[in-house]
């Protein structure tokens, strides 16, 4: 059903050696705004021909401060659903209970530090940067889905996480380097959980029937279409930021520009570049006979 190499005693040691707090990750430092804070495969404003330079610097740090904001966001449910799991079996497995209990308080540690940046952000930038609202609603749909699909979701943006940082940030040297450490540091948490994710996706697969595991990937989908409605109210908040720190008006044609590249770009980062992780395809397949395809084809659609 699902095979894994992983071990909660492995995610437990690696997660005890990579200790961090979120000074060690600041180390007192401010934003450099000279300096772009996100690589284009998911800032994606390269390409908008409306906009020039100095405005596409300023887009992809408005882009910056809603990476962090759309994270804190969407990794909300994840604190209550691991508590949920650790709970459920709280008085078996120590090292399980352990790990759960890091994995939840990483989670609590990561919403502290993406506030912190987007503190610092506001502070620097000069303009205050909306960011979409409701959060806890937003976990609330997640948790009232079946425990499968939350963990697929967990999963899948656990995996495109350290996949942001490792392909398109690590070796970015150009970009802001107290930026880049944030998405580091919060690499380092993730790949352990990652991990631990299919270790509960095992544990939780196991007590379901076949089709129960089959219609998990279509809720997965339903919520895949969740977040793509908020990540499109984004976009628009985002350009409304990028005139106001420009003092720039943009005309319908303009703004449709910006918006069509830009959603693009959100939908890579926040689901396609999870829907296409490999390793998510991994966990997928072996779960189900039909998810495979489904997961490919929502990729493509959302890919035009
Ligand atoms: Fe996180
Ligand atoms: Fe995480």
């Amino acid at each position: 059903m699902l095979t894994t190499n992983y071990s909660y005693e492995n995610c437990l040691d690696n997660s005890l050696k990579s200790a961090w707090t979120i000074e060690d990750c600041f180390q007192g430092r401010d934003f450099d705004f000279s300096k772009r804070f996100l690589p284009d495969r998911i800032a994606g404003v390269e390409d908008i021909s409306c906009l020039n330079a100095a405005e596409k610097h300023k887009l992809n740090q408005i882009r910056g401060n809603s990476y962090c904001h759309i994270f804190a966001f969407v990794e909300e449910f994840i604190i209550p659903m691991v508590l949920d799991h650790a709970r459920a079996d709280i008085y078996g497995d120590e090292t399980r209970l352990r790990f759960l209990l890091r994995f939840a308080e990483d989670e609590t540690k990561h919403q502290a530090m993406l506030a912190r940046a987007s503190k610092q952000f506001e502070a620097g930038f000069g303009v205050t940067c909306e960011g979409i609202s409701g959060r806890e609603d937003v976990a609330e749909v997640v948790l009232g889905k079946s425990p499968l699909a939350a963990l697929l979701l967990t999963s899948m943006i656990e995996w495109f996480t350290q996949q942001h940082y490792v392909e398109h940030v690590q070796d970015a040297g150009d970009l802001d380097p107290l930026f880049r450490d944030i998405l580091k540091f919060h690499w380092i948490d993730e790949a352990q959980h990652a991990k631990a994710d299919s270790l509960l996706i095992k544990e939780v697969a196991g007590s379901v029937s076949a089709a129960e595991r089959e219609s998990a990937v279509d809720e997965l989908l339903e919520l895949g279409g969740a977040i793509d409605g908020l990540l499109a109210q984004q976009v628009d908040m985002d350009i409304t930021a990028l005139q106001n720190v420009t003092g720039r008006h943009f005309s319908a044609v303009e703004r449709e520009d910006i918006s069509s590249h830009q959603r693009r770009a959100y939908r890579w980062t926040f689901i396609v570049s999870g829907l296409e992780h490999p390793k998510f395809i991994e966990v997928v397949g072996q779960l189900t006979d039909t998810g495979k395809g489904k997961i490919a084809g929502a990729a493509r659609a959302l890919s035009n």
